[in-house]
């Protein structure tokens, strides 16, 4: 069994790329098909073997801890109407983990919102999921293949898929050694390098498996790239300290964070869906 309990999931950016729907709906909270996205994000945690989830969130993302309470008013109405199907969906959705939420007061940089997470993760070593990277693999959630490469090699793991050289700027950029097949063990990290600095073409794609030691770089981190605390910058720190690794993992990741990638979400989500799959393609076919 594996030591990887718990999980991060910072929820307080603005989602400034989804505006103007992110005024008044967190961007955790736009569905693809009848979910939101961050409920198969919790998904995946879960299915990863994760009992214990804390989200780092700001005001104005109350109905995200809405999402995850009970909402007896509702199974009432749900039981007088017998729709026991639906009304097992929302039971089960109150009862996924056990979800606990902290404040992040000012938004300073995804290192910033990971450290309001110190008390919670004590010193056991833990998972971070970001909201913005939705990945579906047919065969082992992503962050449970991160887990399996921590059961069997311990220290940190980070996820990472190739992506095209242009896009290099939009993400934390490893450069590593082989291990083995879609192992590789991390000797430097950029956070957003231009083409001309990026080590390679492996980018952190918003799943880790970080020890606890963390906390101790977190807390002294300066701001970096864009003038925000960067976790990029510690997990370097961590690399000179203790192993890091990067696994490829098996998936297809959408950017949800961009009108382009949650469409390409949506799309696929629900050409696997049997209730409107046959009627999509026909409509996609016509267009
Ligand atoms: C964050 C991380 C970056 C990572 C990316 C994945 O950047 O800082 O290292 O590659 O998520 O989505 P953000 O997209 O929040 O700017």
């Amino acid at each position: 069994m594996s030591l990887i309990k718990k999980a991060v999931i910072p929820v307080a950016g603005f989602g400034t790329r989804f505006l103007p729907a992110t005024k008044s709906i967190p961007k955790e909270m736009m569905p693809i098909l009848d979910k939101p996205t961050i409920h198969y994000i919790v998904q995946e945690a879960i299915d990863s073997g994760i009992t214990d989830i804390l989200f780092v969130t700001s005001k104005h993302k109350k109905c995200i801890e809405d999402y995850f309470d009970n909402f007896r008013e509702l199974e009432d109405i749900l039981e007088i109407s017998k729709n026991y199907e639906m009304l097992n969906t929302i039971r089960d959705i109150s009862s996924m983990a056990n979800i606990s939420f902290v404040r992040q007061k000012e938004q300073k940089g995804l290192g910033h919102a990971i450290y309001q997470a110190k008390t919670f993760v004590g010193s056991d070593p833990f998972c971070v999921l970001l909201g913005d990277d939705l990945i579906c693999s047919d065969k082992k959630p992503c962050l449970k293949q991160l887990i399996d490469v921590y059961d069997e090699y311990g220290g940190s793991v980070l996820g990472v898929q190739d992506v095209d050289l242009k896009d290099v700027s939009k993400y934390g950029i490893i450069d590593g050694t082989e291990v083995c097949e879609n192992l590789y063990e991390v000797k430097n990290l950029i956070e957003k390098p231009s083409i001309e600095e990026a080590p390679s073409n492996k980018a952190i794609l918003g799943r880790y498996v970080i020890s606890h030691n963390i906390f101790k770089f977190l807390e002294q981190s300066l701001v970096g790239k864009n003038g925000e605390i960067q976790l990029t910058d510690s997990i370097l720190k961590l690399v000179s300290n203790e192993n890091v690794y990067a696994y490829n993992f098996e998936g297809n990741r959408y950017d949800i964070g961009n009108k382009l990638g949650y469409l390409k979400a949506m799309i696929d989500y629900a050409l696997k869906d049997d209730s409107i799959n046959q009627e999509l393609r026909g409509y996609l076919k016509e267009r």
